[in-house]
């Protein structure tokens, strides 16, 4: 099966590319390069053994994407290429909205001309808004209560895949709604390095580390959570590779939904404890300031669905998540 990967270089679909290509998948990767680096594809070749084929494309740039696909002859889309940063989209909301929802609807405009009738799409815990309970299931409305435009276009993209799918029978689509990445390839070749400042909390923690950031600022003590810290569903982005595989291979007409989290929550504080005992000890420098605007204090995913359906489970722990990322952070050290 040959699988393109839209924002493939990035950093949940470098983790998917290796998974595929190491059971046999042909990968190709397509994009624009804005929020990654080129040299991942030699780190994909490295973990891997084979480097996918290559194109610097945008998404909004209608001739690249059909010279694209009449060449690739794909048999899949994974769809992971977007803006992200929750923050820049309520500065520059219609650079969200073009880029995310104009992009994803030429995407399908070109999957349509060319015959590609399979996509999965990449979306998130935020189409939820706020449901007054921290544990999310598939089928609760989405749509209400969702604070900012990237979380909009999430919404808007997953209201067009379903009208899509309606549209044309052939189609099939998944729907994943990642619950919180973290953590990076146990190889260390690999991780999150966003070319911005970034606004997550594990890259933040990373950069606190490296004393690029002063020190972590935890955003509310006061919230009604085990410690008073912002309680989320952290996922190993291995583990959230692997549901990608596992959606391929249960990938069926119409729509299918599926949330990619542990089930299991937690805080900002455990967190940066877990850091500090995989760093050795090393205390991570961190204040308590107010709450974000926006934030809710508990978010987790109830996981049933895509465990009963795709046959797909969680099994690397917070542990694991930032003992990779400490060999990560070494190997970007020694370079
Ligand atoms: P990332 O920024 O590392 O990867 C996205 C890639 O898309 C980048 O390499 C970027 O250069 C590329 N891209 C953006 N706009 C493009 C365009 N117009 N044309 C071509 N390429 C373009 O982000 P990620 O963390 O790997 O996220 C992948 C997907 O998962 C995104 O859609 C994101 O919204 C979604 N998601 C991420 C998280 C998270 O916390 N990381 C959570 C939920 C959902
Ligand atoms: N946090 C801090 N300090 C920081 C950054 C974050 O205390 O500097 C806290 C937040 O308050 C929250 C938790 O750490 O309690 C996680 O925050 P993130 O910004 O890492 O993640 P969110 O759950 O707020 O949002 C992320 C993405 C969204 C996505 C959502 C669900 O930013 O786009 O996960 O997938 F929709």
């Amino acid at each position: 099966m040959k699988v393109l990967l839209t924002g493939g270089t990035g950093y949940i679909g470098s983790h998917t590319a290796i998974e595929l290509i190491k059971l046999g998948y042909e990968v190709e990767i397509m994009d624009n390069l804005f929020n990654s680096k080129i040299e991942v594809l030699d780190k994909i070749a490295e973990i891997s053994g084979v480097k996918p084929k290559f194109y610097e494309v945008d998404l909004l740039d209608k001739d690249g994407m059909d010279k694209m696909f009449a060449e690739g002859d794909y048999d899949l889309v994974i769809h992971f290429a977007g803006l992200k940063a929750v923050g820049e989209s309520v500065e520059k909301p219609l650079k969200y909205y073009e880029n995310n929802v104009g992009g994803t609807i030429n995407l399908l405009e070109c999957m349509k001309k060319h015959g590609v009738n399979k996509i999965i799409f990449s979306s998130s815990a935020t189409v939820y808004g706020d449901q007054g309970v921290a544990e999310l299931t598939e089928d609760m409305q989405t749509g209400v209560g969702i604070t900012n435009p990237y979380g909009r276009t999430k919404y808007m993209i997953e209201e067009i895949l379903k009208d899509v799918a309606v549209a044309n029978k052939e189609f099939e689509v998944t729907i994943l709604r990642y619950f919180n990445p973290v953590g990076t390839h146990p190889s260390g070749l690999i991780g999150e390095d966003p070319n911005d400042i970034p606004n997550n909390l594990m890259p933040i923690i990373m950069k606190v580390s490296t004393g690029e950031i002063e020190k972590l600022k935890v955003y509310g003590d006061d919230y009604d959570t085990v410690d008073g810290t912002g309680v989320r569903d952290y996922i190993h982005v291995v583990d959230l590779a692997k549901g990608h595989v596992a959606a391929i291979n249960k990938i069926k007409s119409g729509i299918s939904i599926y949330n990619l989290g542990t089930g299991k929550g937690t805080s900002v504080l455990e967190m940066i404890a877990a850091f500090e005992k995989a760093s050795g000890g090393k205390k991570l420098p961190y204040e308590v300031v107010e709450r974000r605007a926006g934030d809710l204090a508990e978010i987790c995913a109830n996981p049933g669905r895509a465990e009963r359906e795709l046959g797909w489970k969680t099994e690397l722990t917070i542990d694991d998540a930032m003992n990779d990322t400490i060999n990560y952070l070494n190997h970007l050290k020694e370079k």
